[in-house]
């Protein structure tokens, strides 16, 4: 009988930069928890032998800090290393000896997507995608057209429940806690529609710019990177109706609702940045149009949602990094408060996770005059918590797809922001360590600005 658990796993990209920041780490920590327990494959075409790889992933592991030897012993036990072209059938035949008696293969795609149909092709024709279950990287596709055609071939060798479209945005606490707190919470879960919240925010800053990636941000922009996917799976937790959590696809139900209910984006709903400096980084054009920065403005056609803004702002070079979500409630009647002050649900993502409720109180005195302030709760993450990749790459070796972007969804989602890939309104110049380009206000005028993190 073909085992739940997949009894090997095999990942492309293996000298790559996702595997050095990513992969590794993951590996590293599922074998301190003993759940290892099978040949690790990484294919390349660096020239290297089985010792070079070994070394290279325990250079990949120093990289995050100190490395313990038993533990690393126990992953390099582990590793095999497959040399190869992806469009070479000859990689293939290579891989399927390295499988061995493996039966139930898990096939993790940490490449550039251009490279998904060869490498599907490949483990198709060779007999290596037999029973296999396969993990691609987003982004998925660059467009509406392309997701579908990307999905087309990759059924060709999988079925739906064995492909997982990884959005490590779906493996983070503090994602999953956005829909914990709405529902669990009665003081809240009334009160989340239409009738009392006023809008909706999220920005995710990064201090950093492009780290060597500018011939991946070439390809993809703001946009492709973050908007299409990430963003939206915050929206989509932060906006679905409750899910059924009985049933294995209640949550991916609900999102892909909530995706099919935004209204597509038009080019007046954005604002379009790159950082100054961007056209000399690395494998940049001088002329390159491309976004580090956008801003959206966008709307949710449904009973719940109609007539609420939901405002993303994300780009890179910016003031400080950090991920929030500021859920503005309308304001109590005749209090000329300012708006957005307080009566807030503030959701901090990212470094930590902090739930703040911006509420008023009557400041102590003689007179009867409010003042505002936070209700917070912080939650620190253990030394032993689980990193998304690590959690995500653990449900897949499982088949747990639940976390993971779903074929219906990852094309409603193209369809939101189809309208808005490419040169559709300027990139406007920013000065690096700044909110992004002057013009992004004007979206947020009307629900009272922007919210900066706190630093
Ligand atoms: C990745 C993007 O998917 O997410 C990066 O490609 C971005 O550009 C990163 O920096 C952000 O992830 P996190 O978990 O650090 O917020």
């Amino acid at each position: 009988m073909t085992p739940r658990r997949s009894d090997a796993l095999v990942f492309y990209g293996a000298t790559g930069d996702l595997a050095k920041k990513k992969i590794f780490p993951a590996l590293y920590a599922l074998a301190r928890r003993d759940q290892l327990g099978m040949p690790v494959i990484g294919v390349a075409r660096s020239g290297w032998t089985l010792e070079q790889f070994r070394a290279h992933a325990r250079q990949c592991l120093e990289y995050h800090g100190v490395v313990d030897d038993q533990l690393f012993a126990k992953l390099a036990a582990r590793l095999r290393y497959v040399e190869g072209d992806y469009t070479d059938p000859a990689t293939f035949t290579a891989l399927k000896q390295a499988l061995g008696s493996a039966q139930r293969p898990l096939h993790y795609l940490a490449i550039p997507p251009a490279m998904f149909q060869a490498v599907a092709r490949g483990l198709g024709a060779s007999g290596c995608g037999h029973n296999a279950r396969i993990v691609v990287e987003k982004p998925f596709g660059r467009d509406l057209a392309s997701a579908r055609a990307l999905n087309a071939t990759l059924h060709q060798v999988f079925e739906e429940k064995d492909i997982f479209r990884i959005d490590h945005y779906l493996g983070k606490e503090s994602v999953q806690n956005l829909l914990l707190f709405r529902f669990a919470n009665t003081f809240l879960e009334p009160i989340w529609n239409r009738h009392y919240v006023e809008s909706v925010q999220i920005t995710m800053a990064e201090r950093f710019g492009m780290e060597g990636r500018g011939r991946f941000y070439e390809e993809a922009g703001a946009i492709r990177d973050v908007m299409q996917n990430h963003m939206l799976q915050v929206v989509g937790f932060l906006a679905m109706e409750p899910p059924d959590l009985e049933h294995p696809e209640g949550i991916r139900d609900e999102q892909v609702k909530v995706f099919r209910k935004i209204r597509p984006l038009t080019p007046d709903c954005l604002v379009r940045g790159q950082f100054r400096g961007y056209r000399t980084e690395d494998n940049v054009a001088p002329d390159s149009t491309v976004e580090t920065f956008a801003a959206l403005r966008l709307y949710l056609d449904s009973w719940r949602w109609e007539g609420v803004p939901f405002l993303i702002r994300a780009g890179k070079c910016l003031a400080t990094t950090a991920t929030l979500v500021i859920v503005s409630l309308t304001r109590p009647p005749l209090m000329t408060l300012p708006r957005g002050e307080t009566n807030y649900v503030r959701f901090h993502l990212s470094p930590g996770v902090t739930i703040a409720i911006g509420a008023r109180v009557k400041k102590p005195g003689e007179e009867l005059v409010s003042e505002p302030t936070e209700l917070q709760v912080t939650q620190c993450p253990t030394a032993d918590a689980m990193t998304p990749y690590e959690r995500l790459l653990g449900d897949a070796l499982d088949g747990d797809a639940v976390l993971f972007a779903r074929e219906d969804s990852v094309e409603a989602a193209w369809a939101v922001v189809d309208g808005i890939l490419g040169d559709v309104v300027p990139a406007f110049e920013y000065e690096p360590g700044s909110w992004g380009p002057a013009e992004a206000a004007g979206l947020a005028e009307d629900i009272g600005g922007w919210r900066a993190p706190a630093e």
